[in-house]
């Protein structure tokens, strides 16, 4: 497995490469999760380049970021067990040299504003900047994002439309624990007990998905029921997608989406229907 921390070193790569590139972008802190998308990848491109860079530009929290687990001889370990052609590990100077500016902007920007956009702003200009770069520097043929990061997804989608129209993105469906609780790198920072108050996300996820009539007064009963866990519910909705404007009207692309804390800890799942 190659790994590489410059510019330099990933150009070589890129040239002596004549077959398909996949590009799994990650923040490390890997989980099964994370090695669903490299499997997937590994199905349609030859090769697979992951990357791993905590991106300040989209920590709306410093302590967030501060606390973002680190894990880096863990996860080379797990990427070469997957069969991972070669990882990026890139320095910050090396995806932001000083003397350059950053500020790739969407013209259709209607997504990034609102649920994730609305709790955490700046938060999706900073992926937009750090995929942006990325994007340019790998020249990826395809890449992956895992459904968990649903309005993520609809973000890059539109990025790859607007910059990079030859690159076939896909989405790769969320990966759960037994309990229905969808794998994140921040749930490692969760208690045993945190844990299982964190499974009632799902069940209220699927509550919803199996309502006969899909209502606001649905999702105000289920967010009732989650704080009462002690779960601090920001929001959860039925959307329409690509375009993540509430509906409760059942014809059409939809998902239930939910975002909330569990003491300091910020978690988010989605359920498409
Ligand atoms: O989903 C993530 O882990 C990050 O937002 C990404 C896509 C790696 C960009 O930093």
């Amino acid at each position: 497995m190659n790994i590489l921390f410059s510019n330099h070193s990933l150009t070589n790569y890129r040239q002596l490469l004549s077959k398909s590139l996949a590009f799994v972008p990650t923040m490390g802190a890997l989980h099964d999760g994370h090695i669903s998308l490299v499997r997937e990848a590994k199905k349609s491109c030859e090769n697979v380049i992951v990357s791993i860079f905590v991106n300040p530009l989209q920590f709306n929290n410093p302590e967030d970021l501060k606390k973002y687990p680190r894990m880096i001889q863990n996860d080379l370990e797990l990427l070469k067990q997957a069969g991972v052609d070669a990882v990026f590990l890139p320095s910050y100077e090396t995806i932001y040299p000083p003397n350059q500016e950053f500020n790739i902007q969407l013209s259709n920007n209607s997504v990034e504003s609102v649920f994730e956009g609305q709790f955490r702003p700046g938060h999706f200009n900073g992926v937009i900047q750090v995929l942006h770069r990325f994007f340019s520097l790998i020249e990826p043929d395809e890449v992956y994002f895992g459904q968990k990061d649903l309005q993520q997804c609809m973000v890059v989608k539109i990025l790859i439309d607007e910059y990079f129209k030859h690159i076939k993105f896909n989405i790769v469906e969320t990966k759960r624990e037994q309990s229905g609780l969808a794998m994140s790198s921040r749930n490692l920072r969760l208690s045993k007990n945190e844990l299982q108050i964190a499974n009632q996300i799902y069940q209220s996820l699927l509550a919803l998905k199996n309502k006969e009539v899909y209502s606001q007064l649905a999702c105000e009963h289920e967010i009732e029921r989650l704080n009462g866990f002690g779960l601090k519910t920001e929001y959860l909705n039925y959307v329409n997608l690509p375009n993540m404007v509430v509906s409760s009207d059942k014809n059409g692309n939809q998902a239930i989406v939910y975002a909330g804390f569990l003491g300091n800890i910020r978690l988010i799942d989605n359920l498409l229907l």
